[in-house]
């Protein structure tokens, strides 16, 4: 079945990915050129250019540019101010990479790119001599050290993979989030696919190493019309230096949130800190293409506590178990795990890849061992945070 073709510009021409790739997820479009086939520029963009491919995100929540091998790294950071004039001109994890063996953040042994310091390198596998720096020993996330039931020895016998954390590219702490994140594919990791086995059975094929994405569109359309009033009225409060505080707490094996109660880190071991920098975020995310389209967005594994005001009084009701925070975030967000809803990019080296991070979650996946895989990854720190689906009503006195 061909793909729809979309809007157009004088540089571009917007292609929804296939039915058997988009499936029912709501992702996925392809940019095409219409004048050259080398890296895009985007000080060549006209308006029209930009407004086409800014309502493009906001409709398929991700872009694909493919062949941009040579593409001017610092045109990552431009790109990334399309869909956000309150953009900050640091990357959101920071001015470099994060160093502090304490965070989460640190274990990748990723480089910042010292012609674009907004350009962080990640991937796995020894790297010497590139673009200006020395030597890399990047680390892929694995099983073994990252879900509490991890794969078996069987299981990767057969190909078997998983997903590792849903999330958006979020600091949580004193930075905020980019509106979107930009990953440019370098080397990719020539394996056989893996698959990932679904708690209902069903099982999905995929790259070995690709990253996959979920709509918060969809997660939240597939919610009870009960828990879609429950997200419109409720502030997830994120956890005081969250990727310090579950280091060493292990991941439910579909990658939606934290197995047990009990694994954080102390308070006393975390950087310090101040409730000021903490982050709280809406349940449900305003898009402003399409704003009658509520996301849901949730990052499971990093949930403190919710704040829940009744829209008609305004009262404000708080759970703050973890126990019973993690449930409810869980339960309202495995609905959406399935093979249908999960868009898993197969990368190919060149490739440009765009996303909505205040619209879609997504998970890197595979089981890489020492098999060489190199991006670059760019998400600016906003100066504007996530607005509400529905904003939250003031307390009638
Ligand atoms: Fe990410």
């Amino acid at each position: 079945m061909p793909s729809a073709t979309l809007p157009t510009s004088p540089l571009f021409t917007i292609q929804s990915l296939s039915p058997e790739l988009r499936k029912e997820t709501l992702i996925g479009a392809e940019v095409l050129l219409n004048t050259s086939n080398g890296p895009i520029d985007p000080s060549s963009f006209k308006p029209e250019d930009i407004s086409v491919l800014r309502q493009a995100l906001y409709d398929n929540s991700v872009l694909v540019f493919r062949k941009q091998q040579g593409i001017d790294p610092l045109a990552l950071e431009k790109l990334a101010s399309i869909w956000d004039p309150d953009m900050i001109n640091v990357h959101s994890a920071g001015k470099d990479q994060v160093r502090d063996p304490r965070s989460i953040l640190s274990r990748n042994n990723g480089a910042r790119l010292p012609v674009a310091p907004n350009v962080q390198v990640i991937g796995n596998g020894e790297f010497r001599d590139y673009d200006g720096i020395e030597y890399m020993n990047l680390r892929h996330v694995d099983s073994a050290e990252f879900h509490a039931q991890p794969l078996t020895g069987e299981e990767l016998a057969e190909g078997q993979t998983r997903f590792y954390r849903w999330h958006q590219d979020a600091p949580l702490y004193e930075n905020l989030p980019g509106k979107v994140t930009l990953i440019h594919a370098v080397v990719v990791p020539k394996l056989p696919d893996q698959k990932i086995k679904f708690q209902d059975g069903k099982e999905m094929n995929l790259q070995a190493g690709s990253t996959a994405f979920i709509s918060g569109a969809k997660a939240f359309q597939l919610l009870t019309p009960e828990e879609q009033e429950f997200a419109l009225n409720t502030t997830v409060q994120y956890a005081p230096r969250a990727y310090e505080w579950i280091r060493n707490a292990k991941a439910t094996s579909d990658g939606l949130g934290i197995a047990k109660v009990g694994e954080e880190a102390r308070e006393e071991d975390l950087p310090a800190w101040s409730w000021d920098k903490v982050q709280a975020f809406p349940m449900a995310w305003h898009n402003p293409g399409r704003p009658q389209q509520p996301h849901l967005q949730i990052l499971g594994c990093c949930v403190h506590s919710l704040r829940t005001t009744d829209p008609k009084t305004g009262e404000v009701t708080v759970i703050d178990d973890l126990a019973e925070t993690r449930r409810i975030c869980y339960e309202m967000q495995r609905k959406v795990v399935k093979p249908e809803h999960v868009y898993a990019h197969h990368w190919e080296e060149g490739d440009l890849v765009i996303f909505h991070n205040y619209g879609v979650w997504h998970s890197i996946t595979g089981q890489l061992g020492s098999t060489q895989r190199l991006m670059w990854q760019v998400t600016m720190r906003s100066g504007k945070e996530p607005e509400a689906a529905r904003p939250v009503p003031v307390k009638v006195q």
